[in-house]
């Protein structure tokens, strides 16, 4: 809901549970009001009453209240915006009107001078307390051309508090979204990627919490950025307090790209939440946010996988596949994915990026047989790819040396002998698109796993007269040939993977179906890992995989199927282990645990997530409800003198109700599960169990 007043220069947009609110004063400033609980017309008209605050000397009365500040006049905090020409620096923006339209307003301010159109959009949802901000920069004059250095999305303010608490995932490959958090002090915390995409390092995301937060209760705001290149956010404390968070693609101000006249440029959206329900209830906001508004098809169920990575590598063959299928196909798997090694020359990772067709010697007809028989068995086919890269040995790069990202008379890197496609180019773009359209057509393709390796380091455009608009437009160009091979073969899904989690992002989760979570699949590591990305993703993305114990990819760790099992249907389970390789017995327990997740999957992947115990050594717990049914994943890393492990409180619960043990029959009081909790039988080290519970 979008309401106006205060002679047409106040605005207040309302969610189920939280307001928003701006105001422009008459020298034209946007001054941010409010963002928290839900506020009247007359709170938002007594806040904006109330003005700047105090003069102070050498300090702004600007900085850390407006919406969006740009570079120029009475400013010392970081601006959103910052553009020039060959002759102007800076904005001096006039008010140039608005627009409430369904759920989105659009302020719009100009700068003649400079020949710039701004317009900041707003969008709030009625099913939603996610705030969605992004500008659009317009090139409205006739002169030079006008270079944007930076054009955040937003600038997100929070209310005055005496100290506040700042959430992140970090990471690095094999470890990616981990929880930390820390004090916020004085001055600029940044965050971002430097590497061309999202980066195992972050993910773009922030929560600040000002009054010590839980996991089930308290204030927290979020930010989150739908953008899968180079990005930054900058979470600012002010001198006074003041917090400031912007956020937006490219990590420098060194240019995203030059305007000419007539041309426009949209940012990524940077996404804000305000939650009363401490870090569950944020996150599970977020869940449903994604769910209903940024995942394509979100609502069908994801199905369980096998991927043949870890079991086979480079060397694989049809029969070889074949032979994995069939015993995926034994254990309940629904969607088999060859990963890698199925293409041109690529016997190892020295060769074959680029070429796009089956490895005659592998696939003497094509991936079409194989995909048959795997139909055949009652699976969906998938194959692994990844477009935006060539090696060196391949007959793209020998034909197109030009193709690739690089400086001319320097070294072209190549970090796992790889070199990077400049998507920016309509050639490649087009050349891709003809390559992928064709592997589409050629075989009963349903899954696309489309990754991506390495980091940008040469980002150099030999010929563009502006190269460094390569950060932005190759990003765009990867968007723009997924979003049409996408409406192209309607029925193929996409995962996007980078490494694992290199590339997880609200951008590249509006046109993807799941996101491969990390390259670790080692079951205790993933704990973690899954906590962190549960914080901001729905389960309904989150891709795992049970492999092989000891652990191949990572640690050598050795772990039951049972453990294996319960962490990978956390999310959407997947098997990657050489299942030619399981005994008899094995097959047939991971039949069972595959026909166990079938029937908890919708709770799991639809359901609201409720993190009971975070993974901190000992027991760790997931629950998920939907409707009357409940699932809970526990997981006990380590008993410690043989004491027997903490009750679980439940939550979603309803007190006045009674629940079935779907596997005991053991009837539960709701009043006692959410008070005193339900005792999971765990022990020693590595122990697992699922629970469901069904209301009476
Ligand atoms: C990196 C991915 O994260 C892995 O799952 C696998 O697809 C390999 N690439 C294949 O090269």
């Amino acid at each position: 809901m979008i309401e106006n007043m205060g002679k047409g220069r106040t605005w207040v947009l309302s969610g189920p549970e939280s307001s928003y609110a701006l105001h422009l004063t008459d020298a034209d400033e946007l001054v941010h009001l409010h963002w928290g609980a839900r506020i009247t017309a007359a709170d938002a008209e007594a806040l904006a009453a109330q003005g700047p605050p105090p003069y102070w000397p050498f300090e702004s009365q600007l900085d850390g209240r407006e919406e969006y500040p740009v570079e120029g006049g009475p400013r010392f905090a970081r601006p959103a915006l910052s553009v020039r020409t060959e002759d102007v620096r800076g904005t001096e923006w006039v008010f140039d009107g608005w627009v409430a339209e369904d759920d989105e307003l659009r302020l719009r301010f100009t700068d003649a001078l400079a020949g710039l159109g701004l317009t900041l959009h707003y969008r709030m949802r009625d099913d939603s307390d996610v705030i969605e901000r992004w500008v659009t920069v317009v090139h409205e004059g006739t002169g030079p051309a006008l270079e944007l250095l930076r054009a955040d999305a937003a600038a997100w303010t929070l209310p005055m508090r005496d100290a506040w608490r700042l959430s992140q995932l970090h990471g690095r490959w094999a470890a990616e979204s981990r929880l930390v958090r820390s004090a916020l002090t004085y001055g600029e915390k940044i965050i971002g990627s430097r590497r061309g995409h999202t980066g195992h390092q972050h993910l773009p995301w922030v929560a600040l919490d000002a009054e010590g937060a839980t996991e089930e209760r308290g204030e927290v705001y979020g930010c989150a950025l739908g953008w899968s290149g180079s990005w930054r956010i900058s979470v600012q404390q002010l001198p006074d307090k003041a917090v400031q968070i912007t956020g937006g693609a490219g990590h420098d101000d060194s240019g995203l790209l030059r305007l000419e006249p007539g041309q426009t440029y949209t940012s990524p959206v940077f996404a804000g939440l305000w939650s009363d329900g401490g870090f569950g209830g944020a996150s599970r906001a977020w869940h449903a946010w994604q769910l209903a508004h940024v995942i394509p098809g979100a609502q069908e169920a994801r199905p369980v996988l096998y991927n043949s990575w870890e079991a086979t590598g480079f060397d694989i063959s049809e029969q070889q596949q074949l032979a994995l299928a069939r015993r995926a196909a034994g254990i309940g798997v629904e969607l088999f994915v060859v990963d890698d090694a199925w293409f041109g020359r690529r016997t190892s990772d020295r060769a074959g990026l680029g070429d796009w067709t089956p490895n005659p010697d592998r696939f003497p007809d094509g991936l079409a047989p194989l995909a048959r028989e795997v139909h055949g068995l009652g699976m969906r086919f998938g194959i692994w790819v990844e477009p935006e890269m060539v090696n060196a040995d391949s007959d793209l790069y020998r034909a197109h040396p030009d193709w690739v990202q690089h400086h001319p008379g320097r070294v072209r890197t190549e970090f796992r002998n790889q070199l990077v496609l400049n998507l920016a180019r309509e050639d490649v773009r087009d050349h891709l698109w003809e390559q992928l359209d064709a592997l589409l057509s050629s075989a009963p393709v349903d899954y696309v796993k489309w990754d991506f390796n390495r980091c940008f380091t040469d980002a150099g455009w030999p010929g563009e007269p502006y190269p460094q608009k390569l950060w932005t437009c190759h990003v765009e160009g990867f968007y723009a040939l997924l979003d049409r091979l996408r409406a192209a073969h309607p029925g193929v899904a996409f995962e996007s993977c980078s490494g694992g989690g290199g590339r997880i992002d609200l951008g590249v989760l509006g046109r993807t179906d799941q996101v491969w979570t990390s390259d670790n699949t080692d079951p205790l590591d993933r704990l973690a890992v899954q906590h962190g990305f549960s914080q901001l993703h729905p389960a309904r993305v989150m891709a795992a995989w049970v492999t092989d114990s000891p652990n191949v990819q990572l640690n050598g760790r050795r772990s039951s199927l049972r453990f294996r099992f319960v962490s990978a249907m956390a999310g959407v389970l997947g098997v990657g282990g050489d299942l030619t390789g399981w005994s008899e017995a094995e097959l047939a327990e991971a039949r069972d645990w595959v026909r166990l997740y079938k029937e908890i999957r919708p709770v799991v992947q639809h359901g609201e997530l409720y993190r009971l115990r975070a993974p901190e050594g000992g027991l760790s717990a997931v629950q998920y409800v939907r409707g009357g049914e409940t699932v809970v994943l526990a997981l006990l890393e380590a008993q410690r003198y043989g004491e027997r492990p903490p009750a679980l409180r439940l939550r979603g619960i309803d007190p006045a109700a009674a629940y079935e043990c779907l596997d005991t029959g053991v009837v539960h009081q709701g009043g006692v599960l959410l008070h005193h909790g339900l005792h999971t039988g765990l022990k020693g080290d590595l122990d697992a169990t699922v629970i469901r519970l069904r209301r009476m």
